[in-house]
C-alpha cells in the first residue's frame, strides 16, 4: 500500500501525457463536481485551487445522490468515480444527463465508462488496480487537464509538471514527516486542525486515517472553530486526543489563528504536532500534504497491525446500497 503512494510522482505522468485529451466548449456559469469518498475529494481540491482565482466560475462540490436543482445546461458537471460504479455518483450522472450535455466523466472502468461511451459523453480514464484513495493525483490531474484545455485553467501544464518534480524531490522528507505524525497519533484519537483555505486537506487527512488506519477522527476548521468547537473542549481535555495542525497559508492572520489554537490545546494538556506544508504554490502544498497524511495513515495502520488496504465496512455499506439501487438509480 505504501508503494501506491510513493509512486505518485511517476504514475501521475500518465495524466500529463493525456492532459488535453478532453476539451469542452462551454463558458460555464458554475462547475459542479459529483463524487464520493476518495473520488469526492477531487471536488474539494478544485474548490481550494479556485478560491483565489479572480472571475473563476463558482465550484460546487456534491457528495450526494441528488444534484442541486439549480443545475441546467449553463453548468459544467464532472462525474468522478474511481471504480465507475459508485451508486450515489451514478445517480448524479443520470440526473445531470437529464439537464445538460456539459458532462465529463473521470473513472478507471465500470458502468460510468460504459454509459459515457454509449451516450457520447467525454471521459478520461485512470489506471486500473489502484485503490480509489491512492489515485488522488491521477484523478486530480485528469480534471486539471480538462479545465486547462477548455479555457478554464487553474493549473498550467508546465506547473503541473513542476509540481510532480517537486513531489519527487520531497518524497523522502514526506516519509520522515509521516513517520513522526504516525507516532504522534498512535493510541490516541486524532484531531486534524487547519484553516478554511485547506479544509479539503483536513477532511482528506480524516478520510485517510479512517480508511487506512481504521480510527475515528475529528476535523476542525479555523476560523469557524473559534465560534463553536472551542467551547466543546472546555471539559474534554482529559480524553486521549492528539492534535495534528496543518499550516498552509503564510499570511499573518492565519498564523496568529493557528498559534492561538495550538496554545489553547496545549493548555488543556493535549499533544500538538504541526505539519508545515512544503511547496511553492497551492497545488504543490496540497500534493505534499496529501502524500504526508496518506503515508502517515499507512504507518499508523502498521503500528496497530491493521491491513490498510481492507475497508470491510465500506463494502458492507455498498452492499446495502445495491439492495436499494432501484430507488437510487433511474437511467434515462
Ligand atoms: C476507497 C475509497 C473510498 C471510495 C468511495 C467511492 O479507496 O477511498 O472512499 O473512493 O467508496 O468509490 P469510488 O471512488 O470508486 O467512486
Amino acid at each position: 500500500m505504501e508503494e501506491l503512494y510513493l509512486q505518485w510522482p511517476d504514475r501521475t505522468r500518465l495524466q500529463i501525457n493525456s492532459w488535453d485529451k478532453v476539451r469542452v466548449e462551454v463558458k460555464p456559469r458554475s462547475i459542479v463536481f459529483c463524487g464520493m469518498g476518495g473520488s469526492g475529494v477531487i471536488g474539494d481540491y478544485v474548490y481550494m485551487l479556485s478560491y483565489t482565482v479572480k472571475d473563476y466560475p463558482p465550484v460546487i462540490v456534491v457528495k450526494d445522490y441528488l444534484l442541486p436543482e439549480f443545475i441546467n445546461s449553463n453548468d459544467l458537471v464532472f462525474i468522478v468515480s474511481y471504480s465507475g460504479n459508485t451508486l450515489e455518483t451514478l445517480s448524479c450522472f443520470y440526473k445531470a444527463l437529464a439537464k445538460t450535455r456539459n458532462i465529463v466523466v473521470i473513472a478507471s472502468n465500470g458502468r460510468l465508462i460504459e454509459e459515457a461511451e454509449d451516450k457520447g459523453i467525454p471521459y478520461k480514464t485512470i489506471p486500473l488496480n489502484l485503490m480509489p484513495r491512492t489515485a488522488l493525483p491521477d484523478m486530480l490531474y485528469a480534471v486539471l487537464g480538462v479545465l486547462d484545455s477548455s479555457g478554464l485553467s487553474l493549473v498550467s501544464l508546465e506547473d503541473a509538471v513542476k509540481a510532480l518534480e517537486f513531489l519527487a524531490s520531497n518524497t523522502k522528507q514526506a516519509v520522515e514527516e509521516a513517520k513522526i505524525i504516525a507516532e504522534h497519533l498512535y493510541d490516541r484519537i486524532p484531531v486534524v486542525v487547519t484553516t478554511s483555505r485547506f479544509y479539503g486537506l483536513g477532511f482528506r487527512a480524516k478520510n485517510e486515517f479512517n480508511e487506512n488506519s481504521k480510527v475515528p477522527v475529528k476535523v476542525e476548521i479555523l476560523p469557524e472553530w473559534g465560534h463553536n468547537d472551542i467551547v466543546g473542549w472546555e471539559y474534554n481535555g482529559r480524553y486521549p486526543w492528539s492534535i495534528l495542525t496543518i499550516h498552509g497559508v503564510n499570511d499573518s492572520v492565519s498564523e496568529l489563528l493557528m498559534e492561538f489554537t495550538e496554545n489553547y490545546y496545549k493548555q488543556i494538556g493535549l499533544p500538538v504536532k504541526p505539519l508545515i506544508l512544503s511547496g511553492n504554490n497551492m497545488l504543490e502544498k496540497l500534493l505534499y500534504g496529501s502524500l504526508v497524511v496518506g503515508l502517515a495513515s499507512v504507518y499508523l495502520a502498521r503500528m496497530y497491525k491493521r491491513n490498510p488496504a481492507e475497508t470491510k465496512s465500506i463494502v458492507q455499506y455498498k452492499n446495502m446500497l445495491h439492495k436499494i439501487s432501484h430507488e437510487l438509480i433511474k437511467p434515462r
